[in-house]
């Protein structure tokens, strides 16, 4: 997999350079992987964050990460999954583009995903892996920096579905095989 590689984990806990946060357009936390975050960050998290008044979707921010082992936080609010007929995949693989490009314009090298708007937003699971994959794989094709990009499930559940996707899409493994 190279720059790529797939994970579970808890992404508050992630090593990496710049991690990501599923945000919501006021970027004033919320549940989920957000709030999971601003509770590993702290409140200085909060308090830059109502500096940066909102985000739209499917474009991100880029905050200090505080307590995190993360030096960083690149926040990105995702589509709500309305049934695919909303530009949802478009807004989908902007937040990831978008993040990516914030992390190569900062020089930042190693960069933590979440499964963007697949909790709470309501986007499943194997239609946003194959958006995030290829978001991701095209930026990757194209850039050299970030050098590593992960991403990081919450659960073993959700790490099969995006590992059946790239086998499906880019590891040349076709789907009878998986
Ligand atoms: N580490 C890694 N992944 C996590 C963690 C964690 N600690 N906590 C949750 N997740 C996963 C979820 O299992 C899901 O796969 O992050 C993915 C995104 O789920 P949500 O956090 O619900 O985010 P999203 O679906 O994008 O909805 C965003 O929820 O929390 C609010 O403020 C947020 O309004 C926004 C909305």
């Amino acid at each position: 997999m190279g720059r790529f590689s797939i994970l579970v984990g808890d992404i508050t806990q992630s090593d990496a350079e710049a991690i990501v946060n599923a945000a919501n357009e006021s970027l004033l936390g919320g549940s989920g992987v957000d709030g999971a975050i601003h509770r590993a960050a702290g409140p200085e998290l909060l308090a830059e964050c109502r500096t940066l008044h909102g985000c739209p979707t499917g474009q991100a921010k880029l905050t200090k990460g505080y307590q995190l082992k993360a030096r960083y936080v690149l926040h990105t609010p995702g589509p709500v999954w309305q049934g695919g007929e909303h530009d949802e995949a478009a807004l989908l693989a902007s937040c990831y583009r978008s993040c990516l490009q914030l992390a190569e314009e900062n020089g930042i090298q190693s960069v933590d995903f979440p499964c963007i708007s697949t909790g709470v937003f309501g986007y499943p699971a194997a239609q946003a892996a194959s958006v995030s994959l290829r978001a991701i794989m095209d930026f990757l094709r194209d850039h050299d920096t970030p050098q590593q990009v992960r991403v990081v499930c919450h659960t073993e559940e959700a790490a099969k579905v995006l590992r059946q996707m790239y086998n499906f899409w880019f590891a040349g493994t076709k789907a009878d095989r998986l």
